[in-house]
């Protein structure tokens, strides 16, 4: 018996009788668990103050870049949250606690009568058919109070009264913020939870109380995530409460910290993964990397957030086309925010051209909400491709490093069949070309070709489940325990520059699940036999599958992957249709082939897809769904 099965029944047994029974965390559930409230049907788009001001934000500035959005069309192209970042805050008032902002930075807040508020300023944003967007942070302080190189902007005052995160204030902050000052969108920072332990020299200085930290954005093993999860559920309930319109948006911000990569599909419409973005190409390759694996864990109400744009500065200006064009286009195929993070009422033409281009805003927003997938990965080239809503891929070509390359784009990266032809269109030209079988491509350094393509799915009369990660919710992976993903880039540009030990691995997440490979990123094979098509996911898992196209049919190949090192172990696959059980595979062994499952699932609406192994903590043992389709008969 495996160690967490008889943890299980010890809990069982012990438990009174009228205690609610123990969860079989793989046990149907017949629901879709990832996140789905609020407003992140699709990822939002918008400005925020942080790239482009840090905290030396105003009201002149803010609504002059709001202005530019509206003028230039960019908001009737889907730009629409205008967001304050860190330092809008001057104090939070004793002994009532109630947040003050900076009157001085935003005159339209005097009109509020004593307590200043920003109502005027959200229903200036609202009158432009803009929504609006506020800043806070999980502990007691923010990360601007940690990390300002001077005091100008931040909040001031005695000790409590600096005290302007959201820390044993959820329920009144979040009333302040939505029914009283009328934002739409919060993004929840994570530095109070981090940087004001008891031998901080913040709090040494006697300028910060002690919180003593449960995050550690170096170590996962030192999080504590029941804790980190609890404030985001108590954040989640204030929000639903003080927005019974359900307008809201919730953005997790805690930078790949905490395993949070494969929970925050469950707590917020958004979530980074990974540390802060800057305007160098390094930064870029971290934060592209910290997300491009994950199109499993984004789904339409909950995205991965790679950070915001940088376009407008550095590495991503008007004299770097080349990198900007490829931040975007990178960014629209993960589905990402497209949160602009320029002044936009000095932002060149040339970038607001790329802001502004409608075909690849559309990747971005398709309403099937597939991030794309891995085609072809290698450390200098990747090819990306997207299944879009009516059945056309994109797909972008991807040349990370300072060498042009030749590149062979083959039907078979798009799933489409190798002998009829595929008609391509650039979306940054609008040329179109067409080719059957495969085609060559140029790609010059840093840059990103990125086209729509459409042609005749290789797979007839049904969509593999990995060209539909946005339907597919790894809702229990099989990770035990959260162990850094050593594919992660890591750059000389990283924050602590060339000091210190270097940019080591610290984003957790490695062994997920994934499209198109197994989970620690080699090609599926079971017994020999590879499959190009296919969901790679340890045993112990649970994958949520929802039936939008109303398919009959759910085929799959499935097995131990030859990659896995324990050969002894049987695990057992089985398909549930809307929590009752369809079909199940006899227990499978390493080495055996692949067993086919084809079961009829029409009229069920969620699919579960069940492996069941032998349990434990140490369990690496990848399993492949090998070609899992759904078919329409
Ligand atoms: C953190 C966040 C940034 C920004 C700053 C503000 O670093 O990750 O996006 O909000 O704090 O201080």
């Amino acid at each position: 018996m495996g160690k967490r099965l008889a943890a299980w029944l010890i809990a069982a047994l012990a438990a009174p009788s009228v205690a609610a029974a123990p969860v079989d965390p793989l046990a149907p559930t017949g629901h879709w668990s990832a996140y789905t409230a609020g407003r992140a049907q699709l990822p939002p788009m918008g400005w925020n103050t942080w790239n482009a001001f840090g905290t030396d934000i105003s009201e002149e500035k803010i609504l002059g870049s709001a202005q530019k959005i509206v003028d230039t069309g960019l908001a009737a192209k889907g730009y629409r949250y205008i967001n304050l970042d860190d330092g809008w805050a001057t104090k939070r008032r004793q002994p009532d606690g109630h947040m003050i902002m900076r009157a001085d930075k935003f005159p339209s807040a005097r009109i509020g009568g004593d307590t200043p508020t920003f109502k005027p300023f959200t229903d200036r944003l609202h009158a432009m058919g803009l929504k609006a967007g506020i800043y806070t942070d999980l502990g007691r302080n923010t990360c601007a109070e940690a990390y300002n190189p001077t005091e100008t902007d931040l909040p001031k005052g005695n000790v409590l009264e600096r005290e302007v995160g959201i820390y044993g204030h959820i329920d009144q902050d979040i009333a302040v913020y939505f029914k009283e000052w009328g934002f739409d969108y919060i993004k929840v920072d994570g530095c109070g939870l981090r940087d004001y332990g008891p031998d901080s020299p913040r709090v040494r200085s006697g300028r910060f109380r002690a919180l003593q930290p449960i995050m550690d954005s170096a170590e996962v093993t030192r999080a504590n995530i029941p804790a980190i999860q609890a404030m985001f559920r108590q954040i989640n309930a204030a929000l639903a409460r003080e927005n019974p319109d359900g307008d809201y948006l919730l953005s997790l911000c805690i930078w790949g910290a905490a395993n949070v990569r494969a929970w925050g599909k469950d707590y917020g419409g958004i979530s980074r993964t990974s540390d802060d973005i800057s305007p160098a190409w390094g930064r870029l390759l971290v934060n592209y990397d910290s997300s491009v694996t994950r199109s499993l864990y984004a789904h339409p109400g909950s995205w991965n957030d790679p950070d915001m744009l940088f376009i407008g500065a550095g590495d991503f200006d008007a004299d770097h086309l080349t990198e900007a064009r490829s931040h975007f286009a990178l960014w629209a195929m993960l589905n990402a925010p497209l949160i602009i993070g320029a002044d936009l009422r000095k932002t060149p033409q040339s970038l607001m051209d790329i802001f502004g281009n409608a075909d690849i805003i559309a990747l971005d927003q398709d309403p099937a909400g597939n991030q794309a997938v891995l085609a072809y990965d290698s450390s200098d080239l990747q090819i990306l491709v997207k299944t879009l809503a009516s059945g056309d891929k994109a797909v972008a070509i991807f040349n990370r490093g300072s060498g042009a390359y030749d590149v062979d784009l083959h039907a078979t990266h798009l799933k489409f069949a190798e002998t009829a032809p595929i008609e391509l269109t650039d979306l940054w030209s609008r040329q179109s070309t067409s080719f059957t079988g495969k085609t060559k491509l140029h790609v010059a350094p840093r840059e990103t070709l990125i086209f729509r393509a459409h042609g005749t799915h290789v797979l007839q009369g049904g969509l593999y489940l990995s060209e539909q990660p946005g339907s597919v919710n790894p809702a229990v992976d099989g990770v035990v325990r959260p162990t850094v993903d050593p594919t992660i880039f890591r750059t000389a540009a990283g924050w602590a520059g060339t000091n210190g030990a270097g940019d080591r691995p610290t984003y957790a997440g490695w062994g997920g699940a994934r499209p198109d490979s197994t989970p620690y990123g080699q090609i599926l094979q079971v017994a020999g036999k590879q499959y190009a098509a296919g969901i790679g996911i340890l045993a112990n898992s649970r994958m949520e599958v929802r039936n939008i196209h109303n398919a009959r049919r759910f085929t799959a190949m499935v097995g131990i992957d030859d990659s896995a090192t324990d050969k002894t172990h049987p695990v057992t696959f089985a398909v549930y249709g809307d929590g009752k059980l369809l079909a199940s595979s006899p227990a499978v062994k390493w080495g055996e082939a692949a067993k086919p499952l084809s079961v009829s699932v029409a009229g069920v609406k969620l699919l579960e897809l069940v492996a069941r192994g032998p349990g434990g903590d140490d369990m690496r043992l990848p399993v492949s769904w090998g070609e899992a389709a759904l078919m329409e008969r």
